[in-house]
């Protein structure tokens, strides 16, 4: 009996689809972009594409990161840990923004471009402006051998692998993943972090695959969720911290993918404007993972609840309090806040994709969007 398969059906492994697979690849992928450069006894990391550049880094007055769409996103967890974990300070920008507004930048400032494709036009131009104007240029880019990555000073390739679906996944843990890798690098290089809490970013790095398997164990609970709320209009998200970013980054895959009109918010800016859409149709997603914030987080929850709002909070397991709070909780394994970031944006990618399927939806195709826009 002959078997009928297209290439595209082939190279989806068995997924339904690309957006699925590429989820499913995170431990993988993960792993593949700190292969070789956490020394095997986790004691170190060496990143190549620095290492020209490492004096200029330590140096630098500022850390300018550029980017767009889910790139940028990850840049803003990136402004978190270089803030941590280097004391430096950091500039986020849309790439677009940033080259048409005469930025201030000089030869001290570095600037990092973050691109998956490495060909997106408005990050293109804003590295060839900031180049122009003197600052050192880096990257971190996916595809090898991009228009980026030769034009920039140096840089980190991500290593993800070709992603096909448009609304980015793997590549934004894997980029989330070398910021994570770079700002305790140079946090250690700068006497910023010391030798302890560094190994322990380390470690804990090193243990993210497994953590990720896990999560991606609970895709039936995630899809019955899905399903109780796949005929909202609008959703919410939450975050504080560096979890802020991943609350746009999850708002960012429903919208895209699903084409539900939803919000990230920094949780504490609910009360400045989204808290009057709180009603019993609005599902809010709060990311509540134990940290610093944790206590304000659930303060922000309970506001919603006082007003009948439904909560899926992606919490740290075993937490009892949020699970007896909230609506629907989806739970990530326990771990150091460096790391929290590449863990909790799993179940929120899982929850878009099945959002998505049950609207009927084109998720590796979502309409008028490019899976890498090289033109203004
Ligand atoms: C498009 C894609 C997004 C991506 C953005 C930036 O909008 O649909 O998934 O995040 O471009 O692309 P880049 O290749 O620069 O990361």
């Amino acid at each position: 009996k002959q078997v009928d398969l297209s290439i595209g059906e082939l190279q989806k492994n068995g997924y339904d689809h690309f957006m699925l697979k590429e989820i499913f690849e995170q431990p993988n992928t993960i792993e593949q972009s700190f292969k070789g450069r956490i020394k095997t006894d986790n004691s170190d990391i060496v990143l190549g594409g620095l290492h020209n550049v490492m004096p200029k880094l330590k140096e630098a007055r500022r850390l300018i990161i550029i980017g767009c769409g889910t790139s940028w996103h990850a840049g803003l967890v990136g402004e978190y840990l270089f803030e941590e974990y280097c004391r430096i300070p950091v500039e986020v920008e849309y790439a677009s923004e940033f080259r048409y507004r005469n930025p201030i930048i000089d030869e001290d400032d570095v600037v990092i471009a973050i691109s998956q494709s490495g060909e997106t036009a408005d990050t293109l131009a804003a590295v060839k402006l900031a180049k122009e104007r003197g600052a050192t240029v880096l990257g971190i880019c996916n595809v090898v051998g991009s228009s980026i990555p030769r034009e920039t000073d140096g840089g980190v390739y991500i290593h993800a692998g070709v992603e096909i679906g448009v609304a980015s996944t793997k590549a934004f843990t894997a980029q989330v993943t070398i910021l994570t890798m770079m700002a305790a690098l140079l946090g250690k290089e700068k006497g910023r972090l010391s030798v302890e809490d560094y190994r322990v970013i380390i470690q804990e790095l090193s243990e993210v695959p497994e953590k990720i398997k896990t999560i991606l164990q609970s895709t039936d609970h995630i899809r019955k969720v899905a399903d109780k709320y796949k005929d909202a209009v609008n959703a919410l998200y939450l975050g504080r911290g560096a979890l802020f970013p991943v609350a746009l980054e999850g708002a960012l895959k429903l919208k895209e993918v699903s084409y539900l009109h939803a919000e990230g918010y920094a949780a504490a800016e609910m009360k400045h404007g989204p808290i009057a859409l709180v009603d019993d149709n609005l599902p809010v997603v709060v990311v509540a993972a134990k940290d610093r914030y944790y206590e304000k987080v659930v303060s922000n929850i309970q506001e919603v609840k006082a007003r009948k709002g439904n909560i899926i909070a992606v919490v740290s397991e075993g937490d009892t309090q949020l699970d007896k709070m909230c609506d629907d909780i989806f739970e990530i394994p326990r771990s150091h806040p460096a790391v929290a970031p590449l863990l909790t944006i799993i179940p929120l990618q899982l929850f878009a994709y099945y959002v998505a399927i049950l609207r009927g939806t084109d998720v590796d195709q979502p309409r008028n969007l490019a899976k890498s826009v090289t033109v203004e």
